[in-house]
């Protein structure tokens, strides 16, 4: 598993409708006879209620196994991913930040102690969308296009860049 080059536009971290943070439907549509996950993730009872939505999954829970599991998948995205939007739905209620895109939350509220739930929760959105995107089925290869460039200039080569990477990670 690498990190895609497609586009990630800011655009995806505007408020999203308010809506149930996942349809019955939209559900089945993505569950698969070997994620058995989507069923208690779909079916855990939290809905939105506040300007942030859960957003979907780009892709069926058990798409990355075996490198991340359905269970984990559904773990981090159906209780964890689900607690931030939720959580951070509460905390900006009648405040003006409801009305502010993610982007512009986690912005305003860093290093503001009065505003560390707010933060907290927002970034946590942030981070959680922007890691379900970072991913895909069957994805990986050696970078191409400006990151290769970087790559290149900063290690010398993608060898020795993806060498110095692993060492660096515990
Ligand atoms: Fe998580």
């Amino acid at each position: 598993m690498t990190i895609r080059s497609a586009s990630f536009s800011a655009a995806s971290f505007a408020p999203r409708a308010r809506s149930a943070a996942i349809t019955v439907g939209a559900c089945a549509a993505s569950k698969s006879a070997s994620s058995p996950v989507c069923h208690e993730v779909c079916f855990s009872g939290s809905t939105a209620s506040g300007p942030f939505s859960l957003p979907p999954l780009p892709y069926p829970e058990d798409a990355l196994a075996p490198v991340i599991s359905a269970t984990t998948i559904g773990f981090h995205y159906g209780k964890h991913h689900r607690a931030y939007v939720d959580n951070l739905n509460k905390a900006v209620a009648d405040t003006d930040f409801a009305n502010k895109s993610l982007d512009d939350i986690v912005k305003a509220t860093a290093n503001d102690p009065a505003r560390v739930a707010i933060f907290n929760n927002a970034a946590q959105d942030w981070n959680h969308t922007f890691y379900w995107n970072s991913m895909r089925p069957n994805g990986g290869g050696i970078p191409t296009g400006a990151i290769a460039d970087h790559i290149k200039d900063s290690f010398g080569d993608y060898a020795k860049f993806r060498q110095d990477f692993a060492s660096a990670a515990p």
